[in-house]
């Protein structure tokens, strides 16, 4: 099929072939062709494909009914659906609402942080910080947070500008200080700016935990994390977790904040909390936050398909799924084996210059040169490249252009939390493959010993 027999337009031109079904972490298209799902989709489909147990649900649900309008019925799956997502949250995070995606979730996480403040009297605080490079979504609340120059660029006209301090990219800096040290000056930044917005115009800062696309699985010194909540609560901030890709146990924890006991203040969820069963997401919070909010009168923001029973019915199906089969264990330990082998490719691959990730969100990123850090020429695109030739070979893999957007390249490698050690070997033995392939097309060296 070329491009131009499609009514759809997307980012790409790309043509893809048809998706005929999908079974646990392979999916297969029309010509009977069969990919590894290398990357849960868009980090999406944790529990893998086709669950027997989420399919059962959705159909007996549909059965029912598979729309009540929230305003009009309270509906079993969705109630149930919160009390689940409450008792897997940290203690005090028991307050839930729905949504269908993860840029909505974002942006019910800021504008419920605006009506707390304003129920506190604090009018004033209205900026949300965030960092760069980051990614929280592309509707225009979410895009202004986002730090990603080629998506936000042309649209910055229309939004505000909110500040930005720079993501903890430790693994860049070359200066004489420990790791922990490198995490608490990281955390600083956002005080330092903080001070410099005025404390009492400051609203919130958001962060990914674990990065997602534009920084591919960064993970911060874990000195970082506690002090950001301490600078946050030094001046009232809500400290607002975006964890749309890290939730749902994709980094070996129900939420990536358990890793370092944090308590975010709200928690935006999507992705793999309704695992690609259906569009789901979740904007959490305390009653701290919630009660004042309805005894004011109410939150003032939904969506029209939000907490619709089909969707609740999904996602609660997801989450039994992950507590029966243990899967968020699962993801710890198989992001050890999946990390330790993505490590163990630097023996070949001189231009992997950087390897990391937490649980099964995994990442490498390419360099030119190991002791500057600096990227491959963007010519190469390799970003893309080696994409496009893992796919050929029937891996799917996920990349983004990593230093802001701008160059470097980094792959993601995150698989259904269902996958196994043989199957972490089978996406290894495509990977080289695919490497080799990309190394030799690029000109690049590969060191033959290992
Ligand atoms: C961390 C993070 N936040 C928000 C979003 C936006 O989610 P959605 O594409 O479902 O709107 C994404 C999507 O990639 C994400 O990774």
């Amino acid at each position: 099929m070329t491009p131009t027999d499609s009514h759809l337009f997307y980012q790409s031109r790309t043509p893809r072939p048809f998706l005929d079904r999908g079974e646990g972490i392979y999916l297969y298209d029309t010509s009977g062709k069969r990919y590894i799902d290398g990357t849960s989709g868009a980090m999406v489909s944790n529990i893998g494909h086709s669950n027997p147990r989420v399919l059962a649900k959705m159909k007996a649900q549909m059965d029912k009914a598979t729309f009540g309008y929230r305003l009009h019925f309270r509906t079993e799956p969705s109630e149930a659906l919160a009390a689940k997502t409450a008792s897997m949250m940290p203690e005090g995070l028991d307050r839930v609402f729905f949504v269908s995606g993860g840029s909505e979730a974002v942006e019910s996480a800021i504008k419920l942080a605006r009506q707390y403040a304003i129920v506190q009297g604090q009018e004033s605080r209205w900026k949300v910080i965030s960092r760069f490079p980051s990614y929280h979504g592309c509707t225009l609340g979410a895009l202004d947070l986002t730090g990603y120059d080629p998506l936000a660029r042309p649209f910055d006209p229309m939004m505000r500008g909110m500040p930005k301090v720079p993501a903890p990219v430790t693994y860049l800096d070359r200066d004489n200080l420990s790791e922990h040290e490198r995490g608490l000056k990281y955390a600083e930044m956002l005080r330092d700016e903080i001070i410099a917005q005025g404390p009492e115009t400051v609203l919130a800062f958001l962060m990914e935990p674990v990065g997602g696309a534009s920084t591919g699985a960064l993970v911060a010194p874990d000195s970082y994390y506690g002090r950001i909540r301490e600078i946050c609560d030094e001046f009232g901030i809500l400290l607002i977790y975006d964890e749309v890709m890290t939730g749902a146990g994709r980094t070996g924890k129900f939420i990536a904040a358990e890793h370092w006991g944090i308590t975010p203040d709200i928690v935006a969820l999507s992705k793999g909390f309704g695992a690609g069963y259906a569009p789901l997401g979740a904007t959490v919070a305390g009653a701290r936050i919630v009660e004042p909010i309805l005894d004011a009168g109410g939150f003032l923001h939904g969506f029209t398909y939000a907490g619709n029973p089909l969707a609740c019915s999904a996602g609660l199906a997801v989450l039994e799924e992950l507590e029966e089969h243990n899967l968020v264990a699962n993801a710890a330990d198989m992001g050890e084996v999946l990390l330790a082998r993505l490590h163990g490719l630097m023996d070949r691959y001189p231009f992997i210059g950087h390897v990391r990730g937490k649980g099964l969100l995994t990442a490498f990123e390419f360099v030119a040169d190991r002791d500057t850090m600096e990227p491959l020429p963007t010519a190469l695109n390799a970003h893309s490249r080696l994409v496009e030739i893992a796919y050929e070979r029937g891996l799917i893999t996920y990349s983004r252009r990593t230093r802001g957007g701008t160059s470097g390249d980094h792959f993601l490698v995150a698989p259904p939390l269902i996958v196994t050690e043989a199957q972490i070997d089978d996406i290894m033995a495509i990977l080289t493959d695919s490497l080799d392939a990309f190394a030799h097309e690029a000109g690049l060296d590969v060191e033959s010993a290992a």
